[in-house]
């Protein structure tokens, strides 16, 4: 019999989650203040972030151990399958090994949770009442609802503005949790209100809605920021994803050759690469290749600049080294809202710096037609997000029937696409389209970088 899922008990999940910072072959540049162009203390993150979380951001030690606390709540599910995908190899008729790490079956529907469920528990330790973010899909706005839910928090959730339209049942899940979501820009900060004066109409952007996020935090004394991807922590806290990856590969009695997970600000990508790149880099796996997908029209690895910029639009983020498209970026409203982003967490780009990490770039018309193949073959309807990686893990099977060869793939699924209906019957009623990659706008945007 072939065996199709790789489960480990609840008794094997890893207790401690993996931290490459001391393993990186060079560190990784300081992040600074916007105000000071000083490199950032502790004390200067205080106003938004619980000090442990702080204190994560530059952890020297290689394991850090995930509290009790925290690992009964991700035992409701965790650890996570790991799926052989049979019948997509034999749709493709590909010798390729194709595997797939599935977030999917959190309560939220995606990997979020791995980190809102961390946050919410160090910020309620320090006696926090409330917390904000923002949301593009709605993923990781629901996602902390639910965390927020567990930990007896009262959350308001900034959602991009496009998104907040075409996926109106992310809204009602958070609320269904106890969460307040508004669309952004909103009248309710200064953020939002600049953006509506000078376009009514406007989208939103990850960016934005992370710029009034922060200042609605900044401006109350009983309330922290929770940011859902870009930052080390968040990457630190979704390493469990590759990690109980590698157990099950252990049980598969194989290693992939290929590693692919589709990027936004990165924590999905970087929680399921991160441990495989630590095998990279302690040579006991030289040859992996990395792979991090994004959409053509927001390519910030393939075609941004390594620079510091904010993280946000208003500017009120530290300054973080990594690929920008400029932090003033608005992306086209591809159906991937968690991929809008204009920059990318520093720990994925010095990954790619120190050339442990590929980058390629899709087209969205490319990642639905993957997204219904998976769904023929496997059954399984992916999240916008994560056919990025699915086309990507199909070009390289296919790229085995032509050569012959049985390489081993492992994509990472980040979620399911079950509240992305309206994007799937566009794509089958021929409505969607491609947005060509806005080079005139990132040109603009880029000419508004911190000076450093
Ligand atoms: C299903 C899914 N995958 C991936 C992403 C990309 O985000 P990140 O790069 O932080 O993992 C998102 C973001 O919302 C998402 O919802």
């Amino acid at each position: 019999m072939e065996r199709r899922k790789f489960i480990l008990e609840e008794k094997d999940m890893p207790t401690s989650w993996y931290n490459i910072l001391p393993d990186l072959p060079e560190p990784l540049p300081p992040v600074l203040h916007p105000g000071t162009g000083q490199p950032i203390t502790p004390g200067d993150l205080a106003p938004l972030f619980p000090m442990e979380l702080i204190m994560q951001e530059f952890h020297p030690e290689r394991y850090i151990e995930i509290p009790e606390e925290l690992q009964e709540i991700y035992r409701i599910w965790r650890p996570t399958p790991l799926f052989r995908a049979y019948r997509l190899e034999k749709a493709l008729d590909t010798p390729a090994k194709i595997f797939y790490k599935f977030e999917d079956v959190s309560p939220a529907g995606s990997h979020k949770p791995n980190t809102a469920i961390a946050q919410a528990y160090y910020n309620k330790k320090e006696g926090v009442k409330r917390l904000t973010t923002e949301t593009g899909a709605g993923q990781w706005g629901s996602a902390l609802s639910m965390a927020c839910m567990f930990f007896d928090i009262e959350l308001k959730v900034y959602m991009v503005k496009v998104s907040f339209f075409q996926k109106p049942y992310r809204r009602i899940m958070m609320e269904t949790w106890g969460a307040t979501c508004v669309p952004s820009p909103s009248p309710d900060t200064k953020a939002g209100r600049d953006m509506l004066a000078q376009d009514p109409d406007s989208p939103g952007s990850l960016g934005l809605a992370i710029s009034e996020a922060v200042e609605d935090a900044v401006g109350r004394d009983d309330t922290h920021y929770s940011l859902g991807s870009v930052l080390n922590h968040v990457l630190l806290h979704q390493t469990i994803i590759g990690m109980e990856a590698k157990k099950q590969f252990e049980m598969a009695d194989c290693y992939p050759d290929i590693v692919v997970g589709c990027v936004g600000g990165g924590s999905n990508f970087g929680g399921l690469a991160i441990p495989f790149a630590q095998d990279k880099i302690n040579g006991s796996h030289k040859n992996t290749r990395i792979i991090a997908v994004e959409p053509e029209s927001c390519p910030t690895l393939t075609k941004g600049l390594y620079a510091y910029d904010f993280g946000d639009v208003a500017q009120m983020t530290p300054l973080l080294k990594m690929f920008t498209l400029g932090h003033t970026f608005m992306p086209p409203p591809v159906h991937a809202g968690g991929l809008r982003y204009h920059g990318m967490a520093p720990l994925v780009t010095h990954l790619v710096k120190l050339g442990l990490v590929d980058a390629v770039a899709v087209p969205q018309m490319a990642t639905f037609e993957a997204g219904i193949t998976f769904a023929r073959s496997e059954g399984y309807i992916s999240a916008p997000e994560t056919n990025h990686a699915i086309r990507v893990g199909i070009d390289e099977a296919i790229k085995c029937r032509e050569s012959g060869e049985s390489k081993t793939i492992l994509i990472g699924h980040s979620g399911h696409g079950h509240f992305d209906m309206t994007a799937y019957d566009n794509y089958l009623a021929g409505k969607l389209q491609d947005y060509a990659y806005p080079a005139d706008k990132v040109k603009e945007a880029l000419q508004h970088l911190p000076k450093v």
